[in-house]
């Protein structure tokens, strides 16, 4: 998108955003706003946490040719329940999975937005630790879910005993735990998801999102399936496997939970061209997850490099990094965008969030960060 067309999206937006006033709205949806991490056409985009890598030419023909034979059969609904698909993700999973432990749905948003219409919902609560990913509060409040916000230390980690007191505490219906999370980066380790099923009095899901990405790749929570059935791990095929346009996410739990989202999705909402994408892509999951020791390299070094600029930056185990800290981090959003470079401004004050990107963009993204903060244009708090 360019300047203007920002510019001219921007204001019809002021004007249905307007006419928003004179429709009878849901009451506790007045006054939101809409998630929105900016879609804009720079150079270099590295504000989502998107795999930069495109998918391999090989990836690209099967995804084409299995599309082309699904294509010729579109009269029909897809298969509903999506079992050849879960049946691969179960089998790419292991931890004894089968299909009926697994579920799929349009990105990792959708599982959680059917996780809580299904335990969630008036009357019901949801917790989580902030700061985490932003859209756990937000499907919470549009499924009317209460959203009750637990704190970190100060360095954004989280031990057992502190996130049991809390889960205690609060009794919520649902908690969510990252892993590893975002924007922070950093994995939660397994004793405190083990801590917070041990206290939950409901469901526990932990996202992971980044699981690929961690540098603990045993790590998972995955291992106490067995012995948490109240325990859903979610993962989606949008950032390791570089399939973000595609959207799929999928879960794994016990085969009862699985049974309980059926009550909730619609009926044939993952449609057959979504299913024989992502078969085509588990296929090629070794091709894929080879771009994911690269990134995880560069992402080791982005670190380094932006503390080598006198930066403060957590160590990683996503594919992106959180840094700062800056008196006016938005001034240095914005200097960084004026130059072509996009990245995120999210997380706790002071501090922005990058993508890694190949090592062109992440070069260009560290050259334009050093010029902005040797030139005087952003105060780094130490
Ligand atoms: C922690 C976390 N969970 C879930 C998602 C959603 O991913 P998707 O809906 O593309 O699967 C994201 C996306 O950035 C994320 O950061």
């Amino acid at each position: 998108m360019s300047g203007a067309d920002v510019r001219i999206e921007g204001s019809a937006a002021a004007v249905a955003k307007a006419a928003l006033a004179d429709l009878p709205l849901r009451a506790d949806l007045a006054g939101r706003r809409a998630y929105g991490a900016p879609q804009l056409d720079v150079a270099v985009r590295l504000n989502t946490n998107e795999n930069p890598y495109p998918p391999p030419p090989a990836l690209v023909a099967d995804i084409a040719s299995r599309v082309a034979e699904v294509a010729a059969g579109l009269n029909r609904y897809p298969d509903r329940d999506a079992m050849e698909l879960r049946t691969a993700l179960a089998g790419y999973l292991g931890h004894g999975l089968t299909a009926a432990s697994t579920w799929a749905a349009n990105g990792s948003n959708e599982i959680l937005q059917q996780l809580l219409q299904t335990f969630g919902g008036p009357g019901r609560s949801a917790l989580g630790f902030e700061p985490s990913y932003s859209m756990h509060p937000l499907i919470s409040q549009v499924t009317a879910t209460r959203w009750i916000a637990a704190a970190r230390s100060s360095d954004f980690s989280l031990d057992a005993a502190q996130a049991a007191a809390a889960v205690s505490a609060h009794q919520p219906d649902v908690v969510f735990l990252t892993s590893p999370n975002n924007p922070t980066g950093s994995a939660t380790p397994i004793e405190v998801i083990e801590a917070v099923c041990a206290a939950a009095p409901g469901m526990v899901i932990v996202d992971e999102a980044y699981a690929e990405f961690a540098r603990d790749q045993s790590a998972t929570a995955l291992s106490l399936l067995p012995r948490y059935p109240r325990l859903v791990v979610v993962r989606t095929m949008s950032k390791a496997f570089a399939l973000a346009g595609a959207r799929l996410g999928y879960m794994a739990a016990t085969p009862a939970v699985v049974e309980a989202v059926y009550l909730v999705r619609l009926p044939y909402h993952l449609s057959a061209i979504t299913q024989a994408v992502a078969l085509a892509a588990l296929q090629h999951s070794g091709e894929l997850l080879a771009s994911v020791a690269a990134i995880r390299t560069e992402r080791d070094a982005l670190v380094a490099s932006l503390r080598g600029i006198g930066l403060a930056a957590g160590e990683s185990d996503t594919n992106f990094v959180l840094f700062g800290r800056f008196a006016d981090r938005r001034a240095v959003w914005q200097a960084l965008l004026d130059r072509g470079v996009l990245i995120r401004e999210t997380g706790p004050s002071g501090w922005l969030r990058v993508s890694v990107g190949t090592p062109a963009e992440t070069a260009t993204f560290l050259s334009e960060m050093k010029q902005i903060t040797d030139g005087g244009a952003a105060t780094v708090l130490r």
